[in-house]
């Protein structure tokens, strides 16, 4: 079973991109075969600036192995280190109907959010398929917003195999990460666009701070709560153990205790998860090279896939090159 997905390097990584996606990824490399790269090229669609892109794609990397990637057993790549990739976009285009990416939500969201309606931004799903199809991926972990990208995916794979009357694309499913949505300090989904995130790697006073200002409602200290409707709670449950989570429940709906409590708590949960592995991540980013390394290995590996499945996928179709 393979394991792929491709992370957007968009910046520092919340709460919500952890509990929301990073921290499943994790975990599915004890037990897969996994594939994870930095889809740089997909980024290029809303980021156009050399320096800001450079340094976008080497932060994720540092974000990934500071919170526990093992590159011994999963690939960390990126995705402009496979050239086949981009290959097969274009071969996917051609047995692709337009109408299919006519239906694409993600592109009418974006272009309504105002990022440029480029050709880019359009054939997005087409590379997104290449990424996944070249590694003849089984499973891909994401969130709901990318299960009609997977959907597509799944339409090439067939469209492709169809047409040249061999199965050589596999066909993926999506698997869904499993934290439904992460609320942020104001109880809306923490987003870096609603600017009520709190960053997963921030300095300590930063982390409590933010903590603090978590929205709350007016209930007397000595009145009953209920952790369901509780912001605080909400997080408090992602980083505190089961046993934990049950205590603090029971406090809530017992009454005599403050939000300042909860809060309290979690500047310490925080600490005691994120705090360590800030450490880790600094010292990662003194060594450049070694993070390099790494990249380089991981493409290595997943080029020996890309390379046999784009054999394959010529020989289907006819193309003659010297390679
Ligand atoms: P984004 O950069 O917003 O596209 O998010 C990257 C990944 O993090 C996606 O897989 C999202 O599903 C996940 N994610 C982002 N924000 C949240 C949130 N508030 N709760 C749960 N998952 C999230
Ligand atoms: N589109 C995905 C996102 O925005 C990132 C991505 C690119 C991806 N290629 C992929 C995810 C292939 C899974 C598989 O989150």
């Amino acid at each position: 079973m393979r394991v792929l997905s491709g992370i957007q390097p968009s910046g520092a990584l919340h709460l919500g991109n952890y509990y929301g996606a990073m921290k499943q990824h994790i975990e599915l490399q004890h037990g897969h075969e996994c594939f994870f790269f930095i889809a740089n090229y997909h980024t290029l669609t809303t980021v156009q600036d050399a320096a800001r892109l450079r340094q976008l794609t080497s932060d994720v990397a540092l974000d990934y192995l500071a919170m526990g990637l093992d590159p011994a057993k999963a690939a960390l790549f990126r995705q402009s280190d496979i050239p086949e990739v981009t290959e097969l976009a274009w071969i996917l285009a051609t047995v692709t109907g337009k109408g299919l990416l006519d239906r694409a939500v993600s592109y009418k969201d974006k272009v309504e959010r105002g990022i440029a309606a480029s050709m880019g931004l359009y054939f997005y799903p087409v590379l997104m398929a290449a990424d996944i199809l070249i590694y003849r991926s089984n499973l891909v972990p994401v969130g709901k917003d990318q299960v009609q990208h997977i959907e597509m995916t799944q339409d090439m794979a067939g469209y492709f195999n169809n047409t040249f009357g061999r199965e050589v694309l596999v066909r993926p499913e999506p698997k869904l990460n499993e934290a439904a949505v992460v609320p942020g300090l104001d109880g809306q989904k923490m987003s870096k666009s609603y600017g009520n995130s709190i960053e997963i790697f921030l300095d300590a006073r930063t982390a409590e701070k933010k903590i603090k200002s978590i929205k709350t409602d007016s209930t007397p200290v000595d009145a009953p709560k209920d952790p369901g409707a509780c912001n605080a709670f909400a997080l408090l449950r992602l980083m505190a153990t089961p046993e934990e989570t049950a205590e603090w429940e029971r406090r809530y709906r017992a009454g005599g205790m403050g939000y300042g409590e909860v809060k309290k708590r979690l500047v310490e949960l925080y600490e005691a998860f994120f705090g360590q592995r800030r450490e880790r991540r600094a010292q990662l980013a003194a060594r450049p090279d070694e993070v390099e390394d790494i990249l380089r290995d991981g493409a290595r590996r997943a080029r020996l896939v890309a390379e046999q499945v784009m054999h394959d996928v010529r020989e289907a179709c006819g193309i003659v090159t010297v390679r």
